[in-house]
């Protein structure tokens, strides 16, 4: 995986830009949580891996981390409607308050039925935390509690986002166009 940046690649938002937005999130989680009270964050795979390791140590409070990936996306960049668990969480979060970390909410299937799948655990609260939000796209209700930004609706690369698996390792959010896409 090369970190070179496509010279058709426009720039949406910088690293500082992204890092104000986890400190703004951070922020947020820890005025909405009681203090003390522990959080499962569990990281969406794979997008989310970079998001989620900003995140947690943001954070003031000690949290447990665990991951789940749930394939939605094939090679391409348009959702295919269903979704798999291909890694399922290890933590036992009955009684537990479980915090969602995603790096972009698109159609909002995902997150939809990662969210309902959990919350037939019985924790003590299911949120979201999503970085970046593409609200105008959504096609089924998921209503993040903490966001970084809405963006518009183009397809972005960089930041653990990626194209066909490329570019995730890019250190901003680019836009790629349509006419590279296609
Ligand atoms: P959803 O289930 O349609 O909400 O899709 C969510 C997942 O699709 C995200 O977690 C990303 O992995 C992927 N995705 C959505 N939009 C983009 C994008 O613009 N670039 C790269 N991946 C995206
Ligand atoms: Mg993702």
């Amino acid at each position: 995986m090369t970190n070179e940046v496509p010279e058709n690649f426009e720039i949406l938002y910088s690293q500082q830009q992204i890092q104000s937005w986890v400190e703004k999130i951070a922020a947020e989680i820890e005025e909405a949580y009681p203090k003390g009270e522990e959080i499962v964050c569990v990281g969406v795979l794979k997008g989310a891996w970079i998001f989620h390791s900003d995140l947690v140590r943001a954070l003031k409070r000690e949290v447990r981390i665990d991951f789940i990936r749930a394939a939605s996306y094939g090679s391409g960049t348009e959702s295919s409607g269903s979704v798999r668990i291909l890694k399922d969480i290890e933590t036992e979060i009955e009684n537990k308050h479980v915090l969602l970390v995603e790096e972009i909410v698109d159609s909002g299937r995902t997150l939809n039925f990662i969210k309902k799948r959990l919350a037939n655990s019985g924790p003590k609260s299911v949120k979201i935390a999503a970085l970046l939000d593409k609200k105008e796209r959504r096609e089924v209700p998921c209503d993040p509690d903490f966001v970084g930004a809405v963006v518009p609706n183009h397809f972005v690369v960089g930041y653990g986002l990626d194209w066909a698996e490329r570019y995730r390792c890019l250190k901003d959010i680019y836009i790629v166009k349509d006419e590279v896409l296609h």
